[in-house]
């Protein structure tokens, strides 16, 4: 293998943040425009949990679950996450993960420290030639944490709340917007508390505050940080 496809030297941007905070956007977005690998490490945990509950696992019992996450029959069938098809055996599963309840099952099982550990290596065989963008909780701090450019995006819990009523309204979905927030506060709470890969900022981490920008803007900020670290 030639010295630029080793992997420490494919360079790795990761995009951390809570939900809601435009970090699937920015990242999808950010990965089609320089051409880069895509990884939506998010959708590996909610496919786990999609999994166990159709195995009828209990969302407790951490090595079955280990176990499951080790032998996950998870594709994306474009070789990644960019064109947002996700199977599972075979089944597109892409529609059944996005669910609220899958979403909170989802922080469940990222709690484990096993199943951590057993999804570490699948997230880092993502980094392939010419270059990969990781959205995620530990992207920047666990996975990747020799990353070329890290990022954290952050914005308010109302904001989030909000985006994502919007989002559910957008496909139909009835929502409630008080049960969101609570809910969304309940999710943070988990995933920042957590003894494991607890969701918070690489020391080296660009943070960015989306709450008053739209993606545009977001996205505009991100690659002031990545051109010239990619020497674009
Ligand atoms: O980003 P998304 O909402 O799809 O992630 C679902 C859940 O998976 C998060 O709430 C978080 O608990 C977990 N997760 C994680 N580490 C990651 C990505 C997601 O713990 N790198």
């Amino acid at each position: 293998m030639s010295d630029s496809g080793s992997p420490a030297k494919i360079p790795v941007i990761t995009i951390d943040g809570p939900s809601g905070s435009g970090k699937g956007t920015i990242s999808l977005r950010l990965a089609r425009q320089l051409g880069l690998h895509f990884l939506d490490s998010g959708a590996l945990y909610r496919v786990l949990a999609l999994a166990a509950r159709q195995a009828n696992i209990d969302l407790q019992d951490e090595a079955a679950l280990a176990a499951l996450a080790g032998e996950l029959d998870v594709s994306f069938p474009a070789g990644d996450a960019c064109e947002g098809k996700i199977m599972l055996s075979g089944q597109d599963v892409s529609r059944d993960i996005r669910s609220e309840t899958c979403g909170n099952d989802a922080s469940r099982v990222a709690a484990l420290r096993s199943v951590r550990s057993a999804l570490l290596d699948r997230q880092r065989s993502f980094r392939q030639p010419p270059g990969l963008v990781a959205d995620g909780r530990d992207m920047g701090t666990v996975v990747f944490p020799d990353a070329l450019v890290k990022v954290f995006l952050t914005a308010s819990p109302e904001e989030r709340a909000n985006r994502r009523y919007n989002q559910l309204k957008e496909k139909g979905i009835s929502a409630n917007l008080e049960s969101l927030v609570n809910e969304v506060a309940e999710r943070d709470h988990r995933d920042s508390t957590r003894a494991l890969s607890p969701l918070r900022p690489a020391d080296d981490a660009h943070i960015l505050d989306t709450s008053h920008l739209d993606i545009e803007q977001s996205l505009d900020r991100v690659l002031a940080w990545v051109a010239p670290a990619l020497k674009l």
